[in-house]
């Protein structure tokens, strides 16, 4: 690669805003994105839009409303390119992935489409789309490749992600995943292990692997001889765990079908893996359950949860739910409260269905009524509060053993730390304590944060 900055005027080091919608897969491969163009063309990443060089859009189009963002943030940057010669616009992401060359018709300001899979070859794609003075558009699923191209992963804090598969084979009929990031290609075990084991030299303890179904994770396995099988996400765990100095172990997003028994397995025997499962379910409707093609039903869910709580009594469980699938009836919502009642999970994210273009739930004819939908998220999201309270309150009064990440934003001389059960903790400590374990007494049940006071710092622990 030419190390040709694209600088404008006498700027010596190029800046790059990045602006990241939705998940984590999406927030690792921006922080990829920084790193790709920081070696290709000495790129820095700034957090001020109008001093940047270059404007990238990390999309995301799981939902309409975050596909709607693109646009209007893509508008506010077509003045501020005029503003600076030499300004390139770029999008990444499931949007991108999804518009393709319909994108650069629609948004003409646009230099670079990338989708999930591409973002490797940016530094390319901006070389080209330079010399041609036209959109460069790349958005294909070359398995793998993306990886095998990334520059070695550098850690930001004692916290980090790790992709280990993209893409999804699940097609549950509401969702565009599969069709915007490609089926499920898993990465081979010995890169993984590799970079969490970089990470971990910079001081990394903890890592969250990252997946649409990252349970479906199936990396091959190289020995001496050659190819020797593959390895699933519980026995990658188990590799993971001897790494010295990784003390916690997290992993999202998972589906309830792949949840094996190897994986309950883990929870029972790995004390490095963190008491904490986010396991989407949906609906508590087995007619939509089946309609949503999610290949279970509630009372096969149910099971799974409860099994995995004989084996790891303080799990934190958190779930996914989608209100007001098309054809939902009044009965159908209350199996979703009677299923928020037997699970007792402690957080939850519940979303208003959104049709998106290309899925069969698409064609499906919608009966339900906005003032219904409205209504059932409303009484969902009250009933997910009263037991995201009660869990609160329970923690009151027990000692948490946190991984201290910052400083706190609550207040000077107060540091940030999370619980194995995910949950942010601020107390009053040194800033030595950063990076490091503590256990902390939990002394106050705020409305959106937990307040405590430290009792010691741990060195080498578990979760
Ligand atoms: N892999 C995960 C799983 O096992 O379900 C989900 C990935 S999806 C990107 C994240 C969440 O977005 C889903 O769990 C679902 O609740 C929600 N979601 C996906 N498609 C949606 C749609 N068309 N309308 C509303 N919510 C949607
Ligand atoms: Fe989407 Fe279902 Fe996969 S929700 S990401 S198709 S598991």
């Amino acid at each position: 690669m030419t190390a040709v900055p694209f600088v404008t005027g006498s700027n010596p080091s190029p800046r790059v805003y990045i602006k990241t919608y939705g998940c984590q897969m999406n927030e690792y491969d921006s922080a990829k994105m920084a790193d790709v163009l920081a070696r290709s063309h000495g790129y820095r990443r700034t957090e001020h839009a109008e001093e940047a060089d270059l404007l990238l859009l990390n999309t995301c189009s799981v939902r309409e409303k975050a596909q709607e963002k693109v646009f209007s943030e893509l508008g506010r940057w077509k003045s501020w390119k005029a503003e600076k010669p030499g300004r390139l616009i770029g999008v990444g992401g499931c949007v991108a992935s999804q518009e393709g060359e319909d994108l650069a018709r629609r948004a003409p300001m646009v230099d670079v489409i990338f989708g999930p899979q591409t973002l490797h070859r940016l530094p390319e794609l901006l070389e080209q789309a330079r010399a041609r003075r036209a959109p460069a558009v790349d958005i294909r699923f070359p398995e793998i490749e993306k990886f095998d191209n990334l520059p070695e992963p550098r850690a930001e804090g004692p916290t980090a992600y790790v992709s280990i598969m993209e893409g999804c084979s699940r097609y549950c009929t509401f969702c565009i995943v599969p069709y915007t990031r490609g089926e499920e290609v898993s990465r081979p075990l010995d890169d993984v292990l590799a970079e969490c084991a970089r990470l971990v030299e910079q001081n990394v303890h903890e890592i969250t692997l990252l997946g649409q179904n990252v349970n479906a994770y199936r990396g091959r396995i190289h020995g001496h001889t050659g190819e020797q099988g593959t390895c699933d996400l519980a026995l990658l765990i188990d590799h993971l765990a001897q790494l010295d100095g990784l003390e916690r172990i997290r992993f999202m997003t998972s589906h309830p079908v792949e949840f094996s028994d190897s994986l309950i397995k883990v929870y029972a025997e790995q004390p490095k893996l963190a008491s904490f499962l986010h396991l989407p379910v949906q609906s508590g409707s087995d007619r939509i359950l089946a309609m949503m093609k999610r290949g279970h039903t509630r009372a096969q869910y149910l099971e799974k949860i409860k099994r995995v709580r004989e084996v790891r009594p303080d799990l934190s469980l958190s779930s996914d739910f989608i209100v007001g699938f098309p054809t939902e009836t009044e009965d159908d919502f209350q199996a979703t409260l009677d299923l928020v009642e037997h699970a007792q999970f402690d957080t939850a994210f519940c979303f208003l269905y959104s049709p998106r273009p290309g899925t069969p739930a698409a064609s499906l004819r919608d009966t339900v009524s906005a003032d219904d939908r409205q209504r059932r998220l409303q009484a969902l999201q009250a009933r997910l509060r009263e037991q995201d309270d009660r869990f609160r309150q329970k923690l009151l009064g027990t000692v948490q053993r946190v991984l201290v990440e910052r400083p706190s934003v609550r207040g000077a001389g107060q540091l940030a730390g999370r619980t194995s059960s995910n949950r942010w903790l601020n107390f009053d400590g040194p800033a030595a304590l950063l990076g490091r374990f503590a256990d902390v007494t939990v002394t106050e049940v705020l409305r959106n944060s937990l307040r405590g006071q430290w009792v010691q710092t741990v060195d080498a622990v578990a979760a």
